[in-house]
């Protein structure tokens, strides 16, 4: 890892953020397959995914152990290892990097449950400033359907449930993420977030992004010429 922070890497790193449903990993699939059609190279990077917590984070959950803070550090730690491992590396090795959920995530979720805001914002002090951070803008109501059409029930995190604000499942998961909604609209002028309305159609959506992703990386030359495949083009991490 280069000091803190990668301070000029040559790639790229955009992420997408939003409440659960709200469209995010949709985006950044279709985003990613243009990516890699029009030459980049790019490396893509999931919340949650590193093998170092992953099974313990699942287990917590499982046995609904978690605690607001437990719940956080896990999170916290997943981050760390996918930063040090496979963001930083990818981003010196000049890839353009796609996060599905980033440090938003955390600042979002944990101050809903009731974790200090600026104890997040510093536990996440380490983390790669992303280039261009997308927030898909939904209404509850819309996510709660996504969700729904896509499977049957709602999960006890996601929903809520282990801070208590409902013994209704339904009723816990509009509580919470109604707070997450709330934290996100506070981060986007402290943060300066790309806001999209996740009301739209995937195809809507897709075309605002390549279109913001396609003017970054024309005032950006340097990234346009380093993230291409060819030459040296190899990512010296592994998924
Ligand atoms: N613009 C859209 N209009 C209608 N349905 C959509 C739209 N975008 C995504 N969907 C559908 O909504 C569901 C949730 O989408 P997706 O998985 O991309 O959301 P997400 O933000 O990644 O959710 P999570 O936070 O749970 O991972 C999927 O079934 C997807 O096909
Ligand atoms: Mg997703």
């Amino acid at each position: 890892m280069c000091g803190q922070q990668c301070e000029d890497p040559s790639g790229l790193l955009i992420v997408v953020e939003g409440i659960d449903g709200s469209g995010k990993s949709t985006q950044i699939h279709l985003l990613h397959r243009w990516l890699l059609s029009e030459g980049y190279k790019v490396f893509f990077s999931e919340w949650n995914s590193s093998p170092l917590v992953k099974g313990t984070t699942k287990l917590g959950k499982k046995r609904k152990t978690l605690t607001p803070s437990t719940f956080s550090l896990f999170h916290a730690t997943d981050f760390a290892d996918r930063t040090e491992h496979q963001i930083i590396p990818a981003l010196k090795a000049g890839a353009i990097v796609l996060a599905d959920r980033y440090q938003f995530t955390a600042f979002a979720r944990d101050a809903a449950r009731g974790v200090p805001r600026a104890w997040v914002r510093n536990l996440y002090g380490f983390s790669q400033k992303a280039d261009l951070a997308f927030y898909f803008r939904v209404p509850l109501e819309v996510s709660l359907e996504r969700i729904l059409t896509g499977r049957a029930q709602l999960k006890y995190y996601e929903a809520g449930m282990d801070i208590g604000l409902s013994d209704d499942i339904r009723e816990s998961f509009k509580l919470f993420q109604s707070r997450i909604l709330n934290e996100y609209d506070a981060m986007v002028d402290e943060f300066g977030l790309t806001v999209i309305d996740g009301t739209g159609t995937i195809e809507e959506q897709q075309a605002q992004m390549r279109q913001i992703v396609s003017d970054y990386l024309s005032e950006h030359e340097g990234v346009r010429r380093d993230s291409r495949r060819g030459g040296n083009g190899q990512i010296p991490v592994l998924r």
